[in-house]
């Protein structure tokens, strides 16, 4: 195709995705029907991990939790029962072990059968600054944190590329677009987090697999207890989150397919103006949103680091 027609393709295109947006700022999207799905939730034994688990079991689907927490998981997997999943697995899974993600997988597979929405929250914070950490624990937050979700991908997306049906759900954190003082090996493992589900997505896409859609959720501190003595400066612009929205905002944006998901509103704005804004004003900025002074990760009771 020469230089002028494929220019005017990409301005139809904008001028088509545009005018999309804009319909849908006032026609809801249509939502996918994810009935008898089997969905596979890492980190289910608590947070966010079992909210979701009792979101998507509503829906009527079929739920394998993880976890390393074994009686968090049981409970979870009672209220999904109660909230409507038509089935209830649950396994015990260090995520952080490459062996055992491949081990369980198989178990899975073999018990349940084939993984068709894959979400990747399993997450720990070492709550410490750089030089106060120690090297166990930097190295596990990589493995739990983005390890692990090569390891599920390649013991599951198989099967979704094969069938071009499926859903690759990472959830990663703000920290993954925007980085914040104290929290330098909590930022890496998200910003690897958000890079790796974005660079497959686009593989698969360019593979013609355009069945198997992929959402990133970045969302600012949610009141789970992970981050427990962190603040926030301005409450109104940057609120901490309600777990519950959370988990509801995350299962609106797999059913409509919604590849960015970042909450709140806000964070379109400031990881927009990180890209645009000269450094030193960005810095500043951030001081003023509090987003760098604000993480004080002494406070964080290191309570899932002790679980391992
Ligand atoms: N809480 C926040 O403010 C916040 C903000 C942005 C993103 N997130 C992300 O959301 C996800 C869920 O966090 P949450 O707030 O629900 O915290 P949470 O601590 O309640 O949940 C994390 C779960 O992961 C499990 N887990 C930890 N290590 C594991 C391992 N090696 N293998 C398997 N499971 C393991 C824990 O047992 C726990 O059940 C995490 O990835 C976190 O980084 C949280």
């Amino acid at each position: 195709m020469n230089f002028i027609l494929e220019t005017l393709q990409v301005l139809l295109m904008s001028i088509w995705y545009n005018l999309e947006s804009f319909v849908h700022l006032f026609v809801p999207r249509r939502r996918k029907n994810i009935e008898g799905e089997v969905v596979l939730i890492s980190g289910a034994g608590s947070g966010i991990g079992r909210l979701m688990a009792q979101e998507f079991a509503a829906l009527n689907t079929v739920l394998v939790l993880w976890d390393i927490n074994q009686e968090g998981m049981k409970e979870t997997a009672r209220l999904a029962k109660e909230s409507g999943a038509s089935r209830v697995h649950y396994y015990l899974c260090d995520c952080s072990d490459k062996n055992e993600v491949y081990r369980v997988a198989d178990q899975v597979k073999r018990e349940v059968g084939d993984v068709s929405i894959l979400v990747n929250n399993a997450g720990i914070v070492t709550g410490k600054k750089f030089m106060d950490s120690p090297d166990s624990l930097i190295e596990k937050t990589m493995e739990v944190n983005t390890m692990a979700h090569f390891w599920t991908y390649k013991a599951f997306l198989p099967a979704m590329i094969a069938n071009n049906h499926g859903h690759l759900v990472s959830i990663a954190s703000s920290a993954g677009l925007i980085s914040c003082n104290g929290l330098a090996d909590y930022c890496a493992s998200k910003f690897a987090a958000v890079g790796f589900a974005e660079s497959v997505g686009l593989e698969l896409l360019a593979t013609g697999k355009d069945g198997v859609k992929t959402t990133i959720v970045c969302p600012y501190f949610i009141n789970t207890g992970m981050f427990d003595g962190c603040q926030t400066k301005w409450p109104t612009m940057l609120p901490i989150l309600d777990p519950n929205y959370v988990a509801k905002k995350i299962i609106t944006a797999v059913l409509t397919d919604q590849v960015f998901l970042l909450l709140p509103k806000t964070m379109y704005l400031i990881t927009a103006l990180k890209t645009v804004l000269q450094w030193k004003l960005f810095s500043l900025f951030g001081s003023y949103l509090g987003l760098s002074v604000e993480v004080d990760c002494q406070t964080f009771p290191s309570r899932h680091l002790k679980l391992q």
